[in-house]
């Protein structure tokens, strides 16, 4: 068996399942209730800002109410525990692995945070954002939700692409891979010779690329993993 020292682990949706927040794609998801040029581009919050901020004030109540499950815990006891190094990435802006006692890169933002259109700085959010609210530091009144939209650069690519060229393990759990660059990820891991493991409640887009999966509910699936690379 190869030596296990640095792991890199990419969540999706589907992680917070159970938190009872909504996926996207999976049947009765958010892409099936909201179009994503609606809400989710550059180009919607400049068409309709007051949408795209109900949207994300919506979404931002459903996580500040959200409790993180037995999978977002599992992961920051694998964390605190595990001797080698644990890179933990997120799509997610719900903030349950904070919760839970992790810490995350935010590749897709944070609901919790503000930033501005203009300048670029970022704030805490309130609970709910308005149109035209102005920027701390620059004044200018062009506060967004700090997520990254369809169109727009994930945050923290260098750093993520340097943890996947070291790796010995990458893992996604929950997510469909359908969005790129993090659908990528698993290419870039096996490329520079990492094991990868996939663990869904179904097969992905990406599955093919996986070498191992499990399958079945991340609370279930998650915490049994994570005891085995602790054992
Ligand atoms: N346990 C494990 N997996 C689950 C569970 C569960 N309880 N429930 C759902 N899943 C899986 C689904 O099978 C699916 O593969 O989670 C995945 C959710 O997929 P998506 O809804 O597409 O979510 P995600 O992959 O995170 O989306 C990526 O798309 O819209 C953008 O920016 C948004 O970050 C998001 C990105």
């Amino acid at each position: 068996m190869r030596r296990i020292d640095r792991i890199v682990i990419l969540t999706g949706a589907g992680i917070s399942a159970e938190s009872g927040l909504g996926t996207f794609r999976d049947e009765g998801g958010l892409w099936a209730q909201h179009r994503i040029e609606d809400v989710a581009t550059p180009e919607a919050f400049m068409r309709d800002p007051a949408l795209v901020h109900r949207f994300y004030n919506a979404r931002r109540i459903q996580a500040t109410d959200a409790q993180p499950n037995a999978a977002h815990q599992a992961l920051a006891r694998l964390q605190s525990d595990f001797a080698g190094d644990i890179t933990l990435v997120t799509q997610n802006v719900d903030g349950l692995h904070e919760k839970a006692g992790a810490q995350a890169i935010h590749m897709h933002g944070e609901l919790s945070r503000a930033l501005c259109a203009t300048c670029g700085h970022r704030w805490d959010a309130p609970a709910e954002m308005e149109v035209g609210e102005a920027c701390p530091a620059c004044s200018a009144p062009s506060a967004r939700p700090d997520i990254v939209w369809f169109g727009e650069m994930p945050y923290h690519m260098d750093r993520i692409i340097d943890a996947l060229h070291t790796c010995d393990l990458f893992a996604a759990i929950g997510t469909s891979g359908q969005v790129y660059p993090a659908a990528g990820f698993v290419e870039e891991a096996r490329m520079a010779g990492a094991a990868t493991v996939e663990l869904n409640l179904r097969d992905s887009d990406m599955s093919h690329a996986f070498e191992d999966h499990i399958t079945g509910r991340a609370s279930k699936t998650v915490p049994t993993w994570v005891d085995r690379l602790l054992s």
